[in-house]
């Protein structure tokens, strides 16, 4: 008995970090993968393999993320526990993970992994829906950071270009992104999420009035987002990218070395570029025509891939 499944990576557009507060935030599905592969065992543990090593746990333990907070499969090995939960299926089974995108860099990478495992475990031992599976991951997200708005595993689920409020999740028409293409950049600098979403924290509350300013404006660069693709104005999105590069910047989690790759990407034929996700590191994402690359020695010390909108979110294979 085996199942497969796989999960995309996600950027987030805009409205990272104040989508934590209620606002609203836009973010599109990658064409980069995550699979996971499950099979049953006769050990009575979930056993985890990925390139960040391998982990195991028997069955008795996998309810108290307590026993593993630790361990850096903590959100799999719960993601496997939320489905046996459901199912009322018990049973020993072996994850294999195999990623085609950096891990720690801002792609979602922890949402995808837990989406992958929820559908692949679900698959292997019944039926799973993908509400479930995005409820599940959500659950799997708070032991890798505690306060998640959710819209990483609402993009891993379900696919496609997502306008995310307060756990709502909306999937934008399609027309809204014919023609959308991507360059993403990655920093090579690892990102601590939790540490981020604390800094934001702290301060908020030490500049009140300035951070609801701040989020004021993600919320206005968000909605002018959404007006601008539907009118299918990609010089105005691209303007409004960059805008909100520097929302960020004034926000206090971009860096040297995130402004040098927009700096880059601007200067090399981007329509525009924004650090992606809890920033201080990961990957930057920038909209480009895809006839008009920028030129790879511009970037040449920098991993990249370009993507479009991924339209499937998590899929079981086999
Ligand atoms: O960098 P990532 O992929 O972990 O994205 C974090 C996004 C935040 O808005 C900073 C936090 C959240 O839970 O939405």
């Amino acid at each position: 008995m085996r199942a497969v499944a796989s999960a995309p990576a996600k950027a987030i557009l805009f409205g990272e970090h104040f989508v934590v507060y209620g606002k609203p935030a836009v973010a599109t599905a990658l064409e980069r993968r995550v699979r996971a592969t499950s099979t049953i065992n006769g050990a009575g543990e979930v056993r985890v393999r990925s390139m960040l090593g391998y982990s195991r746990m028997d069955l008795g333990s996998i309810h108290d993320p307590n026993l593993y907070r630790d361990d850096p499969h903590r959100h799999i090995i719960f993601s496997a526990a939320g489905v046996m939960r459901l199912l009322e299926r018990y049973t020993g089974v072996d994850i294999l993970l195999e990623s085609d995108f950096p891990y720690g860099m801002g792609l979602g990478a922890s949402a995808a992994t837990s989406v992958a495992t929820i559908a692949s475990v679900g698959s292997l031992l019944g039926r799973v829906s993908r509400d479930e599976v995005f409820r599940l991951s959500v659950e799997a997200e708070r032991l890798v950071h505690r306060n998640p708005s959710g819209i990483d595993s609402a993009v891993c689920t379900y696919g496609g270009l997502v306008l995310f409020k307060d756990g709502r999740v909306e999937r934008l028409d399609k027309r809204m992104y014919i023609d959308m293409h991507f360059m993403v950049v990655n920093s090579g600098i690892m990102k601590d999420t939790g540490a981020m979403v604390m800094r934001v924290k702290a301060r908020g509350e030490s500049s009140r009035e300035e951070f609801a300013s701040l989020a004021e404006m993600s919320e206005q660069l968000t909605m002018q987002a959404l007006y601008a693709m539907g009118c299918g104005d990609r010089a105005r999105l691209g303007e409004l990218l960059t805008l909100n590069h520097g929302l960020l910047r004034r926000l206090g989690v971009s860096n040297g070395v995130l402004d040098g790759i927009v700096h880059a990407l601007l200067k090399n034929g981007a329509y525009g570029a924004k650090l992606t996700g809890a920033g201080g590191g990961g990957c930057i994402i920038s909209l480009i025509d895809r006839s008009r690359t920028p030129p790879p020695d511009a970037l040449s010390r920098y991993e990249t891939f370009t993507s479009g909108v991924e339209e499937q979110g998590v899929i079981t294979e086999a």
